[in-house]
């Protein structure tokens, strides 16, 4: 890959392997690498480390006005503090699972994370974004805009073995009935939607390893840009 400047969309539903996908296609292309999903969960550690009532949009919107987070570009390691301490596990946890959609949901919240994005992208010659409204808001003019997607099954199925690998137990059922709770909030909120962009190009992943995921990208970004 020749190393000029570049800038790739990601976005999706979770559950497509699209964090897995996006570091690696970031290390195939010599790019950084920022988890906007990761800033979301951030502040929603921050939101529910001051007790605010997630019902108060107004609380939330004060509570996120000077979050102190940051996050690291590497795609090789995740590097995400709260004031200083490595939150890296506990943004994944359930508690902030549970409240990640109620957070990103309010536009305060997403105006202050969406410009936070934009000014890191800007200092990066070379950046993977990846997130739900990358293409649609954070870089409308990104030179490539991938749309990740795959069936709720799918999705659901990959979720829950996830969970039986980590410990979590096994149930398909109830991964399934939260996978399409998301996909609902996540597609019906009133501020950025996840949709894809009307220049994004679809991969659709439930038939496809990670490996054959990535080559497609790295295809399209060829494609796209006549990098190679
Ligand atoms: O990708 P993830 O599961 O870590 O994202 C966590 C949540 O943040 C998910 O509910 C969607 C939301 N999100 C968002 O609204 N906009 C983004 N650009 C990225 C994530």
């Amino acid at each position: 890959m020749t190393a000029s400047a570049l800038s790739v969309a990601m976005d999706g539903p979770s559950g497509t392997g699209k964090s897995s996908v996006s570091r690696a296609l970031a290390r195939r292309l010599g790019a950084r690498y920022l988890d906007t999903g990761a800033m979301y969960r951030m502040a929603t550690l921050a939101v529910l480390r001051t007790g605010v009532d997630l019902a108060d949009p107004v609380a939330i919107a004060d509570a996120a006005a000077a979050l102190p987070l940051s996050i690291g570009t590497d795609p090789a390691a995740e590097a995400v503090t709260l004031d200083g301490e490595d939150v890296g596990d506990e943004i994944r946890g359930a508690r902030v699972t549970a409240a990640v959609s109620a957070v990103s949901a309010v536009p305060a919240v997403r105006d202050v994370l969406v410009d936070a994005q934009r000014r890191i992208a800007k200092d990066a010659a070379r950046i993977v974004v990846e997130g739900r409204d990358i293409g649609t808001v954070v870089l409308p003019d990104a030179d490539v805009k991938i749309y990740l997607t795959a069936s709720a099954a799918a999705r659901a199925q990959r979720r829950n073995l996830q969970n039986i690998t980590e410990g979590r137990g096994d149930d398909y059922a109830g991964v399934l009935a939260d996978v399409e709770r998301r996909d609902h909030l996540d597609s019906t909120r009133a501020v950025s939607p996840l949709r894809p962009a009307d220049d994004a190009v679809t991969v659709d992943t439930s038939e496809l390893g990670i490996e054959a995921v990535i080559d497609r990208l790295v295809a399209v970004v060829t494609e796209r840009t006549g990098e190679s």
